[in-house]
C-alpha cells in the first residue's frame, strides 16, 4: 500500500541543501534523475539552450526551492518555486501551514479556454459582417477544429465564435472576430495562433473584409483559476497580536487595495511573487501570466486587488483569488527543460488545469504572507535577515561567515553593504 506524502517536513529549513535533497528523495517526492535536475547538476545545458533561443550564449541561473505545507483539495503537494527574492518561499510555507488547520486550499479551474483574435478591416458595414460571420458560425468552427487532429482527439478544439464591434480607435470602427479555442493541458499559444491565421481566409471570404492581426489574447478571462481558504482565528494570534487583530489588520490591508490601484498594483505583486515563482519552475510563460493578471485586475473599469479577504460567521480569516492561469504541462519548455519536467513530476500533475490550481492557491498563500507581514510588524523585520544574508554574499563573505555576517549587521539594524566589508576588513585583522 502507498501512503500519502505529507507535504510537513519537520525542521526542513534548518538542514543544508544536501540534507534537503535527501530529505525530499527519502520521503518520495522525487526521484534521482529529477533531483538532478533540480539540484543544477543535470538542468539545462549550454546546447539546449542554443536550440531554444536566438544568439545564445549560455545559461542564467536562479535559485529553486520547494514549498512546503501544502494541501490543495485536499492532496499534500510540495511546490517548487524559481524565485530570486528572499521570504517569498518561508512565506508560502508558513502561510500553507495555517491555511492546513482550516482544512487547506479548495481551488478549481475553468475549461483551458484561450481566445484568439482576429482585426478585421475595410468593413463599410460592421453590423451585416457580425451577421454574416455568426451565421457561418458552426462551419468555421468545425473548420478550426480539423487544424489541429491532435488536440481534437484529446477532446479539444474550437467552442465558440464571439464577433465584438470596436466602435473607436485611432483608425475609426472595425470588427474584431473571437475564436474560442480548448487546449486541453497546452498553454495553448502556439494552437491558437495556428487556428486564427488559418481562420482568416475564410473570415475575409465571409465578409469581404481584410483580417489584419491574427493572435491570441493574452487577456484568457475564459481560463480561469481559483482558490479558497479559511483560517481558523487561533491560528493568526502571534507575539502580541490576537487573532482578531491581525485578521481585521488583513481585512484592512485588503480593502486599501480593492480601493485604491496604486496600492492594489503592490498588493497583486505580492501574488505575482508566488504565482511567477512556479510558473517559472514549470517552464511557462510568465509574461503571459502577468499580462492577464492585471488586464482582468482592471476588468471592470478600475484596476483593483485579484484577491479578496473577510471574516466569515465563525470569525475566522477567509480569502480567495480569481485570476486568469494560462499554463500548460505538455509544449514549450515544460518539455524542454530538464528542471521544468523535474517540478512537473515533483508537482504530480496530471492536468493543465490541477497545475492552474496549485499556483493559484501558491498566490493566495504568497498574498496572506504579506498582508499578515504588513498589518502586524512589516515587512522589513522579516525581510532584514533574509536581506542581509544577500548583503554579507554580496560584500564578500564565504561559508559561515555569511551567516555570522547576516547576523552582526541585524544587530547593528545596519544592513549596508559598506558596513558589511567594513565588518569582513575588521574579522581579517
Ligand atoms: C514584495 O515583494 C511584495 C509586497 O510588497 C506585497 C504587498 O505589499 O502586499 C510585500
Amino acid at each position: 500500500m502507498i501512503l500519502p506524502r505529507s507535504s510537513r517536513l519537520s525542521g526542513f529549513y534548518k538542514k543544508n541543501l544536501q540534507e534537503r535533497r535527501q530529505a525530499l528523495c527519502q520521503a518520495g517526492w522525487i526521484d534521482l534523475d529529477d533531483l538532478s535536475a533540480l539540484s543544477g547538476d543535470l538542468g539545462l545545458s549550454p546546447s539546449q539552450a542554443d536550440h531554444m533561443i536566438e544568439n545564445a550564449l549560455g545559461i542564467f541561473g536562479l535559485p529553486i526551492g520547494v514549498a512546503l505545507n501544502f494541501l490543495i483539495n485536499g492532496r499534500d503537494v510540495i511546490v517548487p518555486m524559481v524565485i530570486e527574492e528572499p521570504s517569498v518561499i518561508a512565506g508560502a510555507s508558513f502561510m500553507a501551514k495555517l491555511v492546513r488547520a482550516g482544512g487547506g486550499f479548495q481551488a478549481s479551474a475553468s475549461p483551458p479556454e484561450m481566445i484568439g483574435q482576429m482585426q478585421v478591416l475595410d468593413l463599410p458595414n460592421l453590423a451585416e459582417a457580425k451577421q454574416k460571420i455568426l451565421a457561418e458560425k458552426h462551419a468555421l468552427l468545425d473548420e478550426a477544429t480539423q487544424i489541429d487532429p491532435l488536440l481534437k482527439k484529446c477532446g479539444g478544439g474550437a467552442r465558440d465564435i464571439e464577433v465584438r464591434i470596436i466602435d473607436q480607435s485611432p483608425i475609426g470602427a472595425f470588427l474584431v472576430v473571437h475564436l474560442i479555442y480548448d487546449v486541453r493541458d497546452a498553454m495553448g499559444a502556439n494552437a491558437v495562433n495556428t487556428a486564427v491565421e488559418h481562420l482568416a481566409p475564410s473570415i475575409e471570404a465571409i465578409t469581404g473584409g481584410r483580417v489584419h492581426l491574427r493572435i491570441l489574447s493574452n487577456l484568457t478571462d475564459r481560463r480561469i483559476a481559483r482558490s479558497k481558504c479559511i483560517i481558523p482565528l487561533d491560528q493568526l494570534a502571534f507575539d502580541t497580536y490576537s487573532g482578531e487583530e491581525v485578521r481585521d489588520g488583513i481585512i484592512a490591508a485588503w480593502a486599501f487595495a480593492e480601493a485604491d490601484p496604486y496600492r492594489a498594483a503592490t498588493h497583486n505583486k505580492g501574488i505575482m511573487n508566488g504565482v511567477d515563482a512556479v510558473v517559472i519552475a514549470t517552464g511557462n510563460d510568465w509574461r503571459a501570466i502577468e499580462a492577464g493578471a492585471h488586464a482582468y485586475a482592471s476588468r471592470n473599469g478600475k484596476y483593483t486587488s485579484l484577491s479578496m479577504w473577510q471574516c466569515d460567521q465563525d470569525g475566522n480569516l477567509c480569502g480567495s483569488l480569481e485570476m486568469p492561469m494560462a499554463v500548460g504541462i505538455i509544449g514549450g519548455a515544460t518539455k524542454v527543460h530538464p528542471a521544468a519536467k523535474a517540478a512537473l513530476n515533483l508537482l504530480g500533475v496530471s492536468s493543465a488545469n490541477e497545475l492552474a490550481e496549485i499556483i493559484v492557491s501558491v498566490g493566495l498563500a504568497q498574498n496572506l504572507a504579506a498582508l499578515r507581514a504588513l498589518a502586524t510588524e512589516g515587512i522589513q523585520k522579516g525581510h532584514m535577515s533574509l536581506h542581509a544574508r544577500q548583503v554579507a554574499i554580496a560584500a564578500g563573505a564565504i561559508g559561515d561567515d555569511i551567516e555570522r555576517l547576516a547576523r552582526q549587521l541585524v544587530k547593528e539594524n545596519n544592513v549596508r553593504i559598506d558596513r558589511a566589508e567594513e565588518i569582513i576588513k575588521e574579522w581579517n585583522g
